[in-house]
């Protein structure tokens, strides 16, 4: 069984990739996480669990929901972390949160796909960089669902012991100062349609006077920005300087791909950074 979360989308094909090439059922956890519904999960096959990558780490809210959530049946778990270029210490902590919960883990692998955080130094990327990682992770993921079919294990990269150091201490500070939840606001093209409130993992949106209103409990996982249907939602300057991005905007073009004409349409040598947590 697949189980994932997922804020812009990467993480959902992903999920729904493996699920689809593994003959697999797919859950996404996201109500289950808002709700604090840890009613156990029960799976025969495999579990997969498929997570994005927030400061080296997959988000807390989601490892806090994992540890305290009940996994039955198989005891095997394979881990994707869904990254934009640089997974840090994702594996390793995945590793130890498993195997506390005394099941067997079966490796871990690093996908990238397209970044959808672009506040801070970030750069935007070009709709060319978007598809050629696209159609990286593609590859990346056929080769994972063999594997795991196969029943071999998934061999991430030895993760440094300097990168642990660093990691543990640095993501909550850096969370804390330079993630403030303030600068959110819903310009006048906002509906009042409520998704923000419902995509939101932290339940940190709620609306007000037909408006979203955003507490301080954020994990800036872009959720309220990348789904907004009337693109209503911005952050300080920095989504109408740098844009947003949300998966389903490239639903089409791999679409394309399934039926063969994307790669003939898109003839650019694949050429995404050197990959730094794979095996
Ligand atoms: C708050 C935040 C922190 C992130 N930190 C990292 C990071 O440390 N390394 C990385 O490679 N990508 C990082 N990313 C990028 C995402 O992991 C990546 O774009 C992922 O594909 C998003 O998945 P989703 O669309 O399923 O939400 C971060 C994204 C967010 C929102």
């Amino acid at each position: 069984m697949v189980l994932y979360f997922s804020a812009t989308g990467n993480t959902q094909f992903i999920a729904t990739e493996l699920a689809e090439k593994l003959g697999d059922e797919c859950v996404d956890l996201l109500d289950r996480i808002k709700r604090s519904d840890l009613s156990e999960i029960r799976s025969e096959k495999p579990f997969i669990v498929c997570a994005p990558v927030y400061v080296c780490e997959m988000p807390r809210f989601l490892s806090k929901y994992l540890k305290r959530l009940k996994l039955s049946g198989n005891r095997k778990v394979y881990f994707i972390a869904n990254s934009a270029g640089y997974s840090g210490i994702t594996g390793y902590l995945a590793k130890r949160l498993f195997r506390k919960k005394k099941m067997e883990y079966m490796g871990h692998t690093e996908i990238i796909m397209p970044r959808n955080y672009f506040l801070g130094r970030y750069p935007p990327q070009t709709s060319d960089e978007i598809k050629k990682r696209l159609l990286s992770a593609c590859d990346r993921l056929d080769e994972t669902a063999n594997l795991i079919k196969r029943g071999e294990r998934l061999r991430g990269r030895h993760i440094f012991m300097f990168e642990k150091l660093i990691t543990i201490p640095f993501n909550p500070v850096w969370t804390k100062y330079k993630m403030p939840t303030k600068d959110f606001f819903a310009t006048d093209k906002c509906v009042s349609c409520g998704k923000c409130e419902k995509l939101c993992p932290m339940n940190n949106i709620s609306i007000r006077d037909k408006k979203p209103v955003w507490g301080n409990s954020c994990s800036h996982c872009m959720a309220c920005v990348g789904n907004c249907p009337a693109d209503a939602i911005e952050y300080g300057s920095a989504t109408k300087e740098k844009g947003k991005y949300s998966f389903r905007k490239y639903k089409h073009f791999l679409n394309e791909r399934k039926h063969g004409e994307a790669e003939k349409s898109f003839s650019v040598k694949k050429n995404i950074p050197k990959r730094r947590n794979n095996g």
